[in-house]
C-alpha cells in the first residue's frame, strides 16, 4: 500500500504489520513485486498492475482491495481461481466524478480555458456582445455509454441543465430510465450520430479497448464534444488527435489517458481539448471513504472474514 495515511492512523492497533511504500511514487513492475511478494494483503491504487504473473509470484496473498471503483489493472479472474478476493470501492466516488465530469462539460462548452487565458496572460479585454461565445446546453443531446451509478448520476444532472439525454448500454433498460433519469436507450450507432456531447462511463474491459478510434469519430457530429472520466484505454488517443486535426470533432474533455501519467503530445497541443490529471474522485471526502473501504476490505478477509465489496465470487478462498 501506499499514500493512505489517514486510513491508516485507524488500523495501527489491530492485529496486523502494516507496510506502506515508502515513495511518493508509484513503484516500478519489480518494486511492485518485490514490495508484494510476502504479503497476506494488499491495497492497491489503480496504476499497482496484478497481472497473473505477478499473482502467482504472491503465495501467501488473499486480498487485494483496489483503491478504486475500476479494477482493469487485476487480473480478477486470475485471482479468483487462485482463491484471493478482489475488492473496489464503489458509491463513494460516483457524485465526485459524476460532478468532474459536469466541469468538463460546461468547461468546453463556455470555453473556460480560452477565457481564462485571456485574464492569465494579462491580454486587453472588454465586454463585447461577440467574444468567447460558448454552447447553450439546453436542448441540446447529451450520449452516455454505460449507465451504471456514475453514467445515472451523469444523466441525473443532465435534467439540471434541459438536455436530452441517451444512453447505449448492454442491459435493457425499464421504464424508471425515462420517468426517474429522464433518458432514451439507443444503439451505440444511434449514440454516435445524435449526440453532441458524448460522454464516457463504461468499466475498460477488452471489449471496450479502443471503443472510440477513427471509424466512431468519423460517424459522429462535427459539433460534438467527447468526455472521457472512465478510462483512457477506451479512446484510441492517436485517432482523437486526427479527428480533432481534421475537424471531425469540436472537442474533447480527458480526465483520464491511454498510458498515464504520459499524455498523447498532440492532445497537449490542442485548442480544442481540456485535460486533466485523472482528478475524478479527487474530494477530500471521497479520497477518505475510499481509502477507509479499501481497507476495511482488505482487513475483513485478513481477519477471516469476507470483504465488503468483491468484484467476483471466490469459490475457495485461501
Ligand atoms: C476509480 O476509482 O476507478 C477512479 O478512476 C479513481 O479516480
Amino acid at each position: 500500500m501506499r499514500g493512505l495515511p489517514a486510513a491508516l492512523e485507524r488500523w495501527t492497533d489491530e492485529k496486523l504489520e502494516i507496510d506502506v511504500f515508502p515513495e511518493d511514487r508509484a513503484p516500478s513492475p519489480a518494486e511492485l513485486k518485490a514490495w508484494v511478494q510476502d504479503a497476506d494483503g494488499v491495497v492497491a491504487l489503480l496504476s499497482d498492475r496484478f497481472d497473473a504473473t505477478l499473482i502467482d509470484a504472491c503465495p501467501r496473498l488473499r486480498v487485494i482491495a483496489n483503491y478504486a471503483v475500476g479494477y482493469d489493472n487485476i487480473d480478477a479472474i486470475a485471482a479468483a481461481e487462485r482463491g484471493i478476493w478482489v475488492t473496489n470501492t464503489p458509491d463513494v466516488l460516483t457524485d465526485a466524478t459524476a460532478d468532474l465530469t459536469w466541469a468538463l462539460i460546461l468547461g468546453l462548452a463556455r470555453r473556460l480555458r480560452e477565457a481564462e487565458s485571456v485574464i492569465r496572460e494579462g491580454r486587453v479585454w472588454e465586454w463585447k456582445p461577440g467574444m468567447l461565445l460558448g454552447r447553450e446546453l439546453r436542448g441540446a443531446t447529451l450520449g452516455i455509454l454505460g449507465f451504471g451509478r456514475i453514467g445515472q448520476a451523469v444523466a441525473r444532472r443532465a435534467q439540471g441543465f434541459g438536455m436530452q439525454t441517451i444512453v447505449t448500454t448492454r442491459r435493457t433498460l425499464g421504464s424508471e430510465a425515462s420517468s426517474v433519469f429522464g433518458v432514451e436507450q439507443v444503439s451505440f450507432d444511434e449514440l454516435l450520430e445524435r449526440s453532441e456531447v458524448l460522454s464516457i462511463h463504461c468499466p475498460l474491459t477488452d471489449q471496450t479497448f479502443h471503443r472510440f478510434g477513427e471509424d466512431e469519430f468519423r460517424r459522429m457530429r462535427r459539433d460534438a464534444y467527447v468526455i472521457n472520466t472512465a478510462r483512457g484505454p477506451i479512446v484510441d488517443e492517436a485517432a482523437l488527435v486526427r479527428a480533432l486535426e481534421e475537424g471531425q470533432l469540436a472537442g474533447a474533455g480527458l480526465d483520464v489517458f491511454e498510458r498515464e501519467p504520459c499524455v498523447e503530445p498532440g492532445l497537449v497541443e490542442s485548442p480544442r481539448v481540456m485535460l486533466l490529471p485523472h482528478i475524478g474522485s479527487a474530494t477530500e471526502w471521497t479520497r477518505g471513504r475510499m481509502a477507509e473501504i479499501a481497507m476495511t476490505n482488505a482487513v475483513n478477509v485478513l481477519l477471516g472474514g469476507k470483504p465488503l465489496n468483491p468484484v467476483c465470487a471466490v469459490p475457495n478462498p485461501r
